[in-house]
């Protein structure tokens, strides 16, 4: 048998917070004296198979994101190889200037949400083991509880959608590396809210595998109360 593939994790952490209205950029905002981002990198450190990190930040949070970094490394007590890149004005294109410091040897790119820390090692595992199976795109999903439903320009209702058939869409979203690099060299790179939108754009299947209710992701300041609630449960 041959050595399982590489896995290298992309966070994209260089939004503003823009609907968190903080004084910072929010992976850099703390939920019991943990940075987002810390949090996020600490539970990558624990999936095994990850053997290479790339962050992307704000302009001028390089210095500041190596403290959170090595405070997970020193939490989890395990270093791995990391790139620290200046994001861009969109998560679309954070992603686009992560993707230059892949390594030939990463076979498996995982790209993870700095503002979803709270991602179960099991998803992890699940998205890892679609690819081991050949898959080439694939992205953790869950079922709708809401009924959804589309309005027009004055908030009318124009229709109700099926929810059977409806899944959030959450992160880690895993790629075999070239079909990646491939979409995001070729795509025109509308920002899209997630990337295998773009592999959707140019025709690649997408498979899914089950998320996580604990993967919620932060927006809102009422997601970081949730956030702080969360860390505190028994
Ligand atoms: N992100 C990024 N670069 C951007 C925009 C977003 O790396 N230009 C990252 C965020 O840091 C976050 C993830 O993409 O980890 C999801 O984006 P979102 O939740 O929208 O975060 P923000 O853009 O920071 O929040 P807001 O839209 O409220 O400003
Ligand atoms: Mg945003």
């Amino acid at each position: 048998m041959s050595a399982p593939a590489n896995v290298c994790v992309v966070i994209p952490a260089a939004g503003l917070g823009e609907r968190l209205g903080l004084d910072q950029p929010k992976a850099f905002v703390s939920v019991n004296n943990w940075s987002l981002l810390s949090l996020t990198i600490r539970r990558v450190l624990d999936i095994a198979r990850v053997g290479h990190l790339i962050v992307a930040v704000p302009l001028d949070f390089k210095t500041e994101a190596l403290e959170h970094i090595d405070r997970a490394m020193r939490d989890a007590n395990k270093k791995i190889p990391f790139d620290v890149v200046v994001g861009g004005e969109t998560r679309t294109q954070s992603v686009k200037n992560s993707l230059l410091a892949l390594d030939q040897l990463d076979s498996f790119v995982l790209v993870h949400d700095a503002a979803r820390p709270f991602v179960p090692q099991s998803v992890f595992e699940s998205v890892i083991g679609k690819l081991d199976s050949g898959a080439k795109v694939v992205i953790p999903v869950i079922p709708v509880s809401d009924t959804i439903k589309t309005v027009n320009e004055k908030s009318e209702v124009v229709n109700t959608l099926d929810r059977t058939q409806l899944r959030a869409v959450q992160t880690p979203q895993g790629f075999a590396r070239e079909v990646l690099s491939e979409i995001y060299a070729t795509t025109d790179l509308k920002p899209t809210t997630d990337d295998a939108g773009l592999a959707e754009i140019a025709g690649i299947n997408v498979s899914t595998v089950a998320g996580s209710v604990e993967s919620f992701k932060i927006t809102t300041p009422f997601d970081l109360e949730m956030a702080t609630n969360f860390m505190n449960r028994k």
